[in-house]
């Protein structure tokens, strides 16, 4: 018997079984086969919230959270962050390799001209509140390119799959820009070739009445840098909403649609929106003790503290920090930076959260960055969609081409009442449970 297994004793029926152990773990359904009668359906494994199951096998990016590692297609993000440029490693994120200079020249030119939205979608997003916040805009309007380009459906062909993947990276920016200059009663600006990737993007956010916009070099170079950090984070919320709304054959443009509407949620991506707001709460460095105690009794949550898989600090948040130190020599130091390290000093002493191994996240910085760089609250959840959108294409691309998966289609454990007995209208007399 290889020593790579697991023995299992049924105490129900004395039966043993031995299931091979791979990657370090073992095949749920073999405990299927772990029955009392020939019409027991078998046993099922119990994982509220997905803790401890692995749902596929990924070769795109791997996360130690007790050593604060993370790599994507095996380059530390350290290095990445440090030598390329976000497109560079959407290239490497999707196609497995780092691209050589031609590669890199071909695949920025069709990203660039994949930015423009057809006129009727920017229309579709005038009909918005003028107050809609950006991430509701651009859930919809995402969804809506659904509707402009019906072919992606064809989810296996790989040319049409790579031809809706371009215009996914290349529009998403102009989304999320749109969705902003309409939360702020500004007129949209449309893409401008000239420029590349993030210049683009803070071009058609900022821009007013001036013929050309020059970003600073610093917050171009930090947006792209914080964009290389949040392009993908192995099997997160959104990543797993995606896989799922994915492997039903929706096109990516729902299934994107579908990933960013659970990025937005405040556990996970809207947390760096949420920062600021907990940080506008505390106001002052010696506020700080007492916010920490309220949340100590139960109070609400560190908002950027915290992670289901880091239990170290998030490698992320350490080069967010050195981050921010670039763009507060251009901007100016963002005064709420030492309420956060004031939060974090404190924190990490606390017996509180170093017992639960709460640490710094990649939202706990990136909102103030976001802030001293002129982004409002509202469009922080955005900016993480953006970058986002490589990984989450990354992982449904690995996914529609996997032999191994399927629809996804959890099991349940049934709590409710069985077969009763129908009550005819003229005898409901009681008042219903339901208020
Ligand atoms: C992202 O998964 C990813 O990779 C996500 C992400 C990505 O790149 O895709 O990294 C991006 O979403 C980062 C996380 C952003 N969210 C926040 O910052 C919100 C605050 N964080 C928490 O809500 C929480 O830490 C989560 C949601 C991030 C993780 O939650 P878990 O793994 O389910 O942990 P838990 O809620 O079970 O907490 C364990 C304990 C609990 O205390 P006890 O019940 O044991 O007494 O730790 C406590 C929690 O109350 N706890 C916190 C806390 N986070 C957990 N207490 C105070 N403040 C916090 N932030």
């Amino acid at each position: 018997m290889s020593s790579n297994s697991l023995t299992i004793t049924d105490n129900r029926t004395n039966r043993t079984f031995t299931l091979p152990i791979e990657n370090g773990t073992v095949r749920a359904m073999e405990f299927r086969q772990m029955r009392t009668s020939d019409d027991d359906f078998g046993l099922m494994l119990y994982d509220p919230a997905f803790m401890n199951t692995a749902s596929c096998r990924s070769s795109i990016t791997y996360i130690d959270g007790d050593r604060g590692i993370l790599e994507y297609r095996g380059y530390p993000i350290e290095v990445l962050a440090e030598h390329c440029t976000f497109l560079e490693v959407a290239y490497l994120l999707l196609f497995g390799e780092l691209p050589n200079e031609a590669e890199l020249k071909n695949w920025v030119n069709e990203i660039t001209h994949h930015t423009m939205l057809h006129e009727n979608t920017k229309q579709f997003m005038e009909n918005f509140r003028y107050d809609a916040h950006p991430m509701s805009m651009l859930v919809s309007t995402v969804a809506a390119l659904s509707s402009v380009y019906p072919e992606a459906r064809n989810v296996h062909d790989a040319a049409n799959r790579l031809r809706q993947i371009k215009r996914l990276i290349g529009k998403m920016p102009t989304i999320a820009a749109m969705s902003y200059r309409h939360s702020v009663g500004f007129p949209y600006v449309y893409p401008d070739n000239d420029l590349n990737y993030t210049e683009n993007f803070m071009n058609m956010l900022w821009r007013m009445v001036e013929p050309k916009y020059a970003a600073h070099p610093v917050l171009a170079r930090a947006l792209d840098i914080l964009f290389i950090l949040h392009a993908d984070h192995e099997q997160n919320c959104s990543t797993s909403t995606m896989r799922a709304v994915g492997s039903s054959l929706a096109d990516p443009y729902l299934s994107i649609a579908s990933a960013a509407a659970a990025l937005s949620g405040a556990l996970h991506g809207g947390a760096n929106e949420e920062v600021l707001r907990m940080l506008d709460e505390i106001g002052t460095k010696d506020n700080v003790p007492a916010y920490i105690k309220r949340v100590k009794d139960g109070h609400g949550k560190l908002m950027g503290f915290g992670h289901r898989v880091y239990k170290n600090y998030d490698p992320r948040a350490k080069i967010i920090k050195w981050t921010a130190e670039q763009v507060f020599e251009v901007t100016g130091r963002n005064p709420k930076l030492d309420i956060a390290l004031e939060l974090e000093r404190i924190a990490l002493q606390d017996e509180y959260f170093v017992t639960r191994k709460l640490y710094p996240n990649v939202d706990f910085y990136s909102g103030i960055i976001y802030q001293a760089m002129g982004f409002k609250p509202e469009i922080f959840t955005a900016l993480f969609a953006i970058p986002r959108t490589v990984g989450w294409l990354a992982q449904w691309q690995e996914m529609i081409t996997d032999a191994e998966q399927k629809i996804v289609r959890p099991r349940q454990i049934y709590t409710g009442q069985r077969t009763r007995s129908f009550v005819p209208m003229e005898e409901r007399h009681g008042a219903s449970m339901v208020k």
